[in-house]
């Protein structure tokens, strides 16, 4: 068995040491590393006869064994959702977010929902009293709802008492980062400890059967704080995230063993606790500018859902050396190669110009047919032309400039004449979608057709 000296363990990133270094090799983090006991060997596992344990079953003689896993569902149709259609038993699932966000708020919102139906559900407060766990659920009407709440950290006495009365069937920790395991010799709040307690209470998920939802913080750049381990170690992770000045909120799969990971669940933050929003174009096109330069509505999807957001684009000319250029809520790699492409097939000079680039309503616009709208946005800034409000854009732009076809095209159509728009901006190459739902489909090739038709 290898030696046992002291241990570095980066608390950024979960990365292990045997020296002490100023910096993390891994992650990059400057004095994050700290010394810690190594994790204790996990409990059981010594004493394994290796006889028995490690059986092999073939994968057809399992058939009929683990059909469908059956969903618990907490009928917040939003929630349900992003995790692919409810929570599984024996899973565990892990929350991220900004402190603040609402994430304590939505998950007393999913236990007092099922605890309503009849089953047993567990709040675990690591970070608030009782009290204060049942003010909230005051503020959101739901005092009556018979849920269990308990204020520990301490991961065997919280597995204890889950042990006493009937099974529960979803056990919320709230937070990971607060919870420490007497079997671990590592202070609160470490990654030795966050990892020793995550094991702990998955090991107990895995084998009462329960449904676990471990909240984490997340760290500025929006990693999960303290160990990214806990991530490998889940079967979900769900990070919940919102612009501080907007009231909506949205839920995004990041992982998922049991569902798609890129679908979006989006609320609302009220007075009275979290509210679905089930119609998310309506709410991010919402106070729209019509009649302004510089701003293009994208059809884009979100998981299997279509959702219209607007782009907006401010091209002006600069006073500094190097140009500026700010993105939210999109890429900036991909709009430097907008740019790029925009000045390299059509002319135009941006070198001059900062350029800022805005997702209307606080979305993260990760898919790439975004570009054709991002395109269309720039152009209408710097030429000043107004485009047309009940039309919508989407298309991927190739580095040649050839403006490329994009999955579910179809969908992307019918939300948009759902919404009332009238004409969609789209590539030429692509599928038929005949009389496209009612829109006039306008089909582009390359930008350089674009920039033409803008300035037109
Ligand atoms: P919380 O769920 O405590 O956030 P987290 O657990 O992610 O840290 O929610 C905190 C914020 O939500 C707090 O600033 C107040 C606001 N809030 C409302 O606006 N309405 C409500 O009904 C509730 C319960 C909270
Ligand atoms: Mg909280």
């Amino acid at each position: 068995m290898a030696k046992r000296g002291p241990t570095y363990i980066c608390q950024a990133c979960g990365a292990v040491y045997h020296r002490w270094q100023g910096k993390c090799d891994s992650c990059g983090t400057w004095s994050s590393l700290s010394e810690e006991a190594q994790a204790a060997p996990v409990p059981g596992a010594r004493g394994s006869s290796g006889k028995a344990r490690g059986r092999v079953f073939a994968l057809e003689s399992l058939k009929g064994d683990t059909q469908d896993a059956p969903r618990i569902v907490s009928g917040i149709s939003e929630l349900d959702r992003v995790t692919g259609g409810g929570f599984v038993p024996g899973s565990v699932l892990l929350i991220g977010g900004d402190p603040g966000i609402g994430k304590s708020t939505l998950l007393m919102q999913a236990c007092a929902a099922l605890a309503l139906s009849g089953r047993r559900v567990v709040y675990v407060s690591g970070e608030e009293s009782t009290g204060q766990v049942r003010l909230r659920a005051e503020r959101m009407g739901l005092a009556d709802a018979p849920v269990d709440l308990a204020a520990e950290t301490n991961v065997e006495d919280i597995i204890a008492t889950l042990g006493q009365g009937n099974r529960p069937a979803l056990v919320v920790i709230d937070s990971i980062q607060t919870m420490w395991s007497g079997e671990v010799e590592s202070a609160p709040g470490t990654v030795t400890q966050v990892r020793g307690s995550a094991q702990a209470l998955i090991r107990y998920a895995k084998t009462s059967g329960a449904c676990m939802i471990l909240v984490g913080h997340v760290t500025k750049d929006g990693q999960i704080a303290g160990p990214r381990v806990v991530e490998h170690m889940v079967d979900a992770v769900l990070s919940f995230e919102g612009e501080g000045a907007h009231a909506f909120r949205i839920l995004r799969g990041q992982k998922n063993r049991f569902g798609a990971t890129d679908e979006i669940g989006v609320f609302e933050m009220t007075g009275k606790g979290l509210s679905e929003v089930t119609n998310p174009s309506a709410l991010f096109l919402a106070g729209r500018d019509q009649a302004a330069p510089g701003a293009a509505v994208f059809a884009g999807i979100e998981g299997t859902r279509p959702v219209l957001v607007e782009i907006q684009a401010l091209v002006a000319p600069t006073s500094l050396g190097t140009p500026r250029r700010a993105v939210v809520g999109w890429e900036n790699s991909r709009l430097a190669m907008v740019l790029a492409v925009l000045e390299t097939h059509s002319g135009l000079k941006l070198g001059q110009h900062d350029v800022y680039l805005n997702v209307a309503g606080g979305l993260r616009v990760n898919e790439p047919a975004a570009d054709l709208a991002v395109a269309a946005a720039l152009v209408s800034s710097l030429s000043g032309a107004i485009l047309p409000p009940e039309s919508v854009y989407f298309g991927e732009i190739a580095l040649s400039g050839a403006i490329r076809p994009v999955s579910v095209a179809a969908a992307r159509l019918r939300e948009a004449s759902k919404l009332g728009f009238e004409a969609a901006l789209m590539p030429s190459g692509g599928a038929d979608h005949g009389d496209g739902g009612g829109l006039s489909l306008r089909r582009f090739g390359h930008v350089t057709e674009l920039v033409a038709d803008i300035a037109a």
